[in-house]
């Protein structure tokens, strides 16, 4: 066997997929052959969440039969909002969903009757019920009902949140990113959900894994870092100051950088031009013109570009979501992601067993306790 030690598994080929393409060259980001721009700009999330979990895009009657399916998904069952009301008002979001998802999976398991697919499908159309409902409940006492007219789950998201119909423009916004945040290949979360599935796991158990890993800042944490970050500072001078401090400390910047992108993130002018709309509409260019500022030094300074969490921060804020629940939202795309990878997975599994240098101590004899300094 050929062995070499690759710290970070970097440019280690650990899988085929036929789902994405990250980094190949010429070809930007691609979800099962269809590029991000296109998608971004002309479809709703559910064609895309239908393309990764079934395989194609749908056709009119398999969207409207997918969305009607997600539409009766969204209410929790009893037990559920029991769990969630225990949940503490201080826990972080993503602990609110990671652990909705684990307590699902223990109320309606796997089963013939319930199958992949389906428990995907539940997952897809109870995610933004699961955070709304607890966030409700800890906030003003209201048992929340997780339905609203929307009939896509951008728009759904943003009415559960606010309690009314919401924007165009924040719809839209919304509607682009999710699909952008939809699938990346083998990134830190879904391949944590593969590493689950090929132990032959359960689907939900192999979610709650993915959920746990998106939580860090180095991945899905990153957004909510970045939004800490921008608002730090009054002015892009400030923001020119301040992002040179850190620099000299040799701090990291958050939502820059990529593991495999070194050029260009190809999701983030998508979601730049975005955060550029908003904050217009908005008349509130604040933000944005601090993270161009920031963008242009790291771009000169580093040669570092930003990758899609950085001008999601500012794109959302503007929709009214709270910084906490960046991450959150993150989750309800790339669910359509990591149950694609699952399903992948249990086609053609291998168990994921990587070996490990030893850098131990030698072999040394047993000492008795009597004995021991
Ligand atoms: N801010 C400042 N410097 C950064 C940086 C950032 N966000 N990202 C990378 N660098 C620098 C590193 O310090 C390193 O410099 P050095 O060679 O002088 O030590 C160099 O760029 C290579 O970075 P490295 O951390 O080895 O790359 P990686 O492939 O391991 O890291 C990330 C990829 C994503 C973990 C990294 O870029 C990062 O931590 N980014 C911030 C978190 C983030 O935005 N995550 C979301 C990713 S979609």
């Amino acid at each position: 066997m050929n062995v070499t030690y690759s710290p970070g598994l970097e440019g280690v080929i650990a899988g085929e997929t036929a789902i994405s393409t990250v980094g190949k060259e010429g070809m930007g980001l691609n979800y099962r052959g269809y590029s991000i721009y296109d998608l971004a700009e002309h479809a709703g999330f559910e064609e895309v969440a239908h393309l990764l979990i079934h395989g194609r895009l749908p056709n009119r009657d398999e969207l409207d039969a997918f969305r009607t399916r997600l539409i009766t998904m969204r209410v929790l069952p009893e037990g559920l909002r029991h769990v969630l009301e225990q949940l503490p008002p201080t826990a972080h979001p993503m602990d609110v969903l990671r652990t909705g998802c684990s307590a699902l999976g223990a109320m309606e398991p796997e089963s013939a009757g319930h199958n992949q697919y389906g428990v995907a499908e539940r997952l897809v159309a109870s995610f933004p019920a699961m955070l709304l409902y607890w966030h409700h409940f800890h906030k003003t006492g209201e048992r929340i009902a997780t339905k609203s007219p929307e009939k896509g789950l951008a728009g759904h998201f943003l009415a559960l949140l606010h309690g009314k119909t919401p924007d165009d423009l924040a719809r839209q916004l919304v509607n682009a990113s999710l699909i952008l945040y939809a699938e990346h290949e083998f990134n830190a979360s879904t391949f944590s959900a593969r590493v689950t599935a090929s132990t032959l796991s359960d689907f939900y158990s192999a979610v709650t894994s993915a959920i746990g890993t998106l939580r860090g800042p180095l991945h899905g944490g990153a957004n909510e870092e970045a939004m800490k970050l921008i608002t730090r500072f009054k002015s892009p001078e400030e923001a020119e100051n301040g992002i040179y401090e850190m620099l000299e400390r040799k701090e990291k910047i958050m939502g820059f950088g990529h593991r495999v992108y070194k050029k260009a993130d190809p999701r983030s002018a998508v979601i730049k031009e975005w955060s550029r709309r908003i904050s217009e509409a908005s008349g509130n260019m604040l933000l944005y013109q601090v993270s161009e500022r920031i963008e242009n030094i790291l771009q000169k300074e580093k040669g570092l570009y930003p990758n899609l969490d950085f001008y999601s921060a500012s794109a959302y804020h503007l929709c009214g979501i709270p910084t906490a629940m960046f991450t959150p939202v993150f989750v309800f795309a790339r669910i359509c992601g990591w149950s694609a990878h699952i399903i992948e997975q249990r086609a053609a599994n291998r168990l994921y067993r990587p070996i490990a240098n030893y850098i131990g101590p030698e072999p040394m004899p047993y000492v008795a306790i009597e004995e021991r300094t």
